[in-house]
């Protein structure tokens, strides 16, 4: 199960279909596959996630692509992504996009092999950043970028303007990771374009996903200029990114926040402490999962309020019944909102935004009862197609529903039905996190605006690795009975330049 990249830069352990599943051969592929260049005939190359939808549904729970002699196997059904989340007997793998992301996040939480020392050690150091007590502590810095963009949106709502739905989270959910982890503001809503930070982490995820669609040892030479702009962006990462740490080191340690964790926190058993090319990749990787996925969960959850008044009045009565008229509602009210979570849930179900994961046998054994895989053979798991298996969520499943997640359904259906968030060991730090943020925000919107769809509007979804509603806008409108916490929402943000 060792992974450590060979001469060629491919991640040693990366087994083609061919290598790990003997029995492949009895797994379905697309039909009119073409010799050298496998099955490339109308796919799509920005669209890669969403082809395999298509092909998942012609093909069935357990199905593989090849794309330039290179096979890989999708697994979407129920029984078998269940039998996946074994973690007696699979493992996180990190391969296609996870693995093109290592020239910018090495042995960073997300993208570190599980071998590799500093996956442990960044593990025990930074887990209780994300506490009960610092997920408290995070909260009013959370409000207080939250305000930033009600400021914003009530501008548009006063002139009837419609917001960029995307856009604007993107600004939100960067602002709040960068203020609690990392006592930094990108000002973020001040400009009309986004921060540099964001154009350089875009266009590097946008990098790591195309880099699956060209022949490996072709892509130098297929991508040459985009391979430099890459560069240029895995430049611009590192240095925002290092300005950031040699700040705080100038002025001696933060409130305790992430950044505080990397630098000072050594293991309380072996003493040891990150080594500062580790906190660099550490702080890309929260800067970068910790805003893009939240982002696009919001984006779609708002979508889905917009097209569904009565969903949104029904979470709106709950805002309102829960906080009352308390001006800003505390860290306890915000799980109250049980409904509101349940419409998260529920967009993060049909999109959930880092939208596969991949897991990889730890032994020989056998998926399901069905398919002999070797030690290190690993299948990629479709979550939005999971999410969509008519044996666990019904015919209807393509319906926006949030009450299927009311508590007696998620309790009568089977368990590891529901992994937006990955699962076992390697399963997402920041769940909490990104749940606390993206319930609040939808909470003090709908509190404060009715949020009006354009109806020529069709969700398209953008791919880069991770997923977004496309050209989304709404135009916030100000209720008018709304309780006003008229007072609190004008107070100006510490530290935010206006
Ligand atoms: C709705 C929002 C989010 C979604 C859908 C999401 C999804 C995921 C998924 C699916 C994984 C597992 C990937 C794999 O198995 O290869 C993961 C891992 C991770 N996520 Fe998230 N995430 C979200 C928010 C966040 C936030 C807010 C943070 C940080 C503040 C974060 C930090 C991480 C990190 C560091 C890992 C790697 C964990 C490890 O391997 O130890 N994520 N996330």
């Amino acid at each position: 199960m060792t992974q450590a990249p060979t001469r060629t830069g491919e991640p040693k352990g990366f087994r083609s279909a061919e290598l790990g599943w003997p029995e492949l051969e009895r797994i379905p592929h697309p039909p009119r596959r073409i010799p050298l260049l496998g099955d490339v005939v109308g796919v799509n190359r920005s669209t890669p996630l969403q082809d395999s939808l298509r092909y998942a549904r012609q093909l069935g729970p357990v199905f593989r692509r090849k794309a330039f002699g290179k096979e890989f196997v999708f697994v979407w059904g129920a029984r078998h992504a269940a039998d996946l989340a074994d973690e007696a007997r699979f493992a996180k793998h990190v391969g296609l996009g996870v693995a093109n992301l290592r020239p910018v996040a090495g042995d960073g939480l997300f993208t570190a092999y599980n071998h590799e020392p500093n996956w442990q050690l960044a593990h025990e150091v930074l887990a209780p950043g994300f506490s009960r007590d610092a997920m408290a502590g995070y909260h009013p810095m959370m409000l207080d970028v939250a305000r930033r963009l009600t400021e914003h949106w009530d501008r548009a709502a006063a002139t009837g303007r419609a917001v960029d739905v995307p856009g604007d989270m993107t600004k939100l959910t960067l602002e709040t990771i960068a203020r609690t982890g990392f006592g930094h503001d990108f000002d973020s809503f001040e400009r009309s374009r986004p921060h540099p930070f964001v154009t350089a982490m875009v266009g590097t995820l946008t990098y790591a996903q195309r880099l699956n669609t060209v022949p490996f040892p072709l892509a130098p030479l297929l991508l040459r200029s985009a391979t430099r702009r890459n560069a240029a962006d895995i430049a611009h990462l590192n240095h925002t990114v290092d300005e950031l740490v040699r700040a705080r080191r100038a002025t001696g340690g933060g409130d305790g926040d992430l950044l505080d964790r990397m630098l000072e926190t050594a293991h309380p058993e072996t003493g040891e402490r990150l080594a500062p090319q580790n906190v660099r990749r550490q702080v890309i990787t929260f800067l970068v999962a910790g805003h893009e996925t939240t982002s696009g969960a919001l984006s779609f959850a708002l979508h889905y309020l917009s097209r569904h008044p009565e969903i949104a009045a029904r979470a709106r009565a709950e805002v309102d019944r829960v906080w009352g008229d308390t001006a800003e509602p505390a860290y306890e009210q915000v799980a109250r909102l049980r409904y509101v979570r349940r419409v998260l849930d529920e967009s993060l179900r049909l999109w959930p935004t880092a939208p596969a994961f991949s897991r990889e046998a730890r032994e020989d054994t056998v998926l399901a009862g069905e398919h002999p895989m070797r030690r290190g053979a690993w299948a990629l798991v479709l979550t939005p197609m999971l999410h969509r298996d008519p044996e666990v969520w019904g015919a209807d499943a393509e319906r926006f529903d949030p009450d299927r997640f009311d508590a007696r359904a998620v309790r009568s259906r089977p368990p590891h039905t529901f992994k937006p968030f990955g699962t076992g060991a390697r399963a997402c730090i920041g769940r909490q996190f990104a749940l606390h943020e993206a319930t609040l925000v939808l909470g003090l919107l709908l509190r404060r605006y009715e949020l009006r769809a354009d109806p020529a509007y069709r969700l398209r979804v953008t791919e880069r690795l991770t997923l977004m509603p496309e050209g989304l806008r709404l135009r916030p409108e100000r209720r008018t009975a709304v309780p006003e916490p008229a007072s609190d929402l004008r107070r100006p943000v510490p530290g935010a330049g206006d």
